[in-house]
C-alpha cells in the first residue's frame, strides 16, 4: 500500500545490487565468508522496484527471499559476483554496491576434503586479493562519463567519516554510503552517513526499509542534478 504511493522516482531507470557476502571455497567442504546477511542490500532493491526500476540483484549466499518483480542472480565467490555484475551494468543507470566482498580467496581449492594428517600440524593458507567490483564499475567508460551513477557501502570500526571521504575519493564514485556503528550484521535497522563531493549528511536511525528508500530518493535526485 505505501509503495503504492510512492513516486516512481525511477521509473524507466534500470538498477543493478550486489549484496550479501561471498564465499571464497577452500575445499569442497569449506570457506571463507564474513556475517553480511544481505538485508541492506535485499531493502535497495526492493526499494528502487517500488520507485519503478527494473533491477538486477546480484546475491552472495543469503537466506533471504527475493523482492517482488526483482532479477535475481545468485553468486558465491567474488569472482562470481563480479562476473554477473559486469554482465549486468552495461545498460544500467544506477549501480549500488553493497555486498560484503571478501577482500581475499584461498589461492587453490582442494578438489577434495583436507584431511588431518595426524601430525597435529594445521594446513597453511596461501591468499590473493579478489578483485574490487565496485572500483572496476566505477572505472569503466560510462561510469567515468555520468551515464551509470555508482554507490559503494563502507562499515569502518573506526574514524567512519575519514575513511567514508578517503573510500569514496579512492573508488572515483560520487556517493558512499557509511553504517554508522555499531556493526549492525543482520539487524533491521541502521543508521546510515551519506559522503559525497559537497560533504557529509545523516540518515537517522530507521528500518533498513526505510533508510533504503530514502536513499533511492537522494539517488534519484542526484541523477536528475547531474543530467
Ligand atoms: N567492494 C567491492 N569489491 C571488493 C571490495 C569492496 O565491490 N572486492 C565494494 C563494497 O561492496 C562496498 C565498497 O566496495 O560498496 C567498500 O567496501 P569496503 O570493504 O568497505 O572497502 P575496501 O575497498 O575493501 O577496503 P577495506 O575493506 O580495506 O576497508
Ligand atoms: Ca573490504
Amino acid at each position: 500500500v505505501i509503495a503504492f504511493f510512492q513516486r516512481k522516482v525511477l521509473a524507466g531507470r534500470r538498477v543493478v545490487v550486489t549484496a550479501g557476502p561471498t564465499f571464497e571455497a577452500l575445499d569442497p567442504i569449506r570457506g571463507i565468508t564474513n556475517h553480511s546477511s544481505g538485508k541492506m542490500g535485499f531493502a535497495i532493491a526492493r526499494a528502487a522496484r517500488e520507485a519503478g526500476a527494473q533491477v538486477t540483484l546480484v546475491a552472495g549466499p543469503v537466506s533471504l527471499a527475493t523482492p517482488r518483480g526483482v532479477a535475481r542472480v545468485n553468486v558465491k565467490s567474488a569472482r562470481e559476483m563480479l562476473a554477473a555484475t559486469q554482465a549486468a551494468v552495461p545498460d544500467a543507470d544506477v549501480f549500488v554496491a553493497t555486498a560484503a566482498v571478501a577482500d581475499w580467496r584461498p589461492v587453490a581449492e582442494a578438489d577434495q576434503k583436507i584431511k588431518k594428517d595426524g601430525s597435529g600440524a594445521a594446513p597453511t593458507v596461501a591468499f590473493a586479493e579478489n578483485p574490487d567490483i565496485l572500483a572496476t564499475v566505477a572505472q569503466g567508460e560510462r561510469a567515468r562519463n555520468g551515464a551509470l551513477f555508482c554507490v559503494g557501502f563502507a562499515a569502518e570500526s573506526h574514524d567512519l567519516v575519514a575513511h567514508a571521504k578517503a573510500k569514496r575519493e579512492r573508488k572515483g564514485i560520487p556517493l558512499l554510503v557509511g553504517n554508522i556503528g555499531p556493526l549492525t550484521f543482520g539487524q533491521d535497522d541502521n543508521q546510515l552517513l551519506l559522503v559525497d563531493a559537497q560533504g557529509v549528511r545523516e540518515l537517522p536511525r530507521a528500518s533498513k526499509l526505510v533508510l533504503a528508500r530514502q536513499l533511492v530518493a537522494e539517488i534519484a535526485a542526484r541523477m536528475a542534478a547531474s543530467h
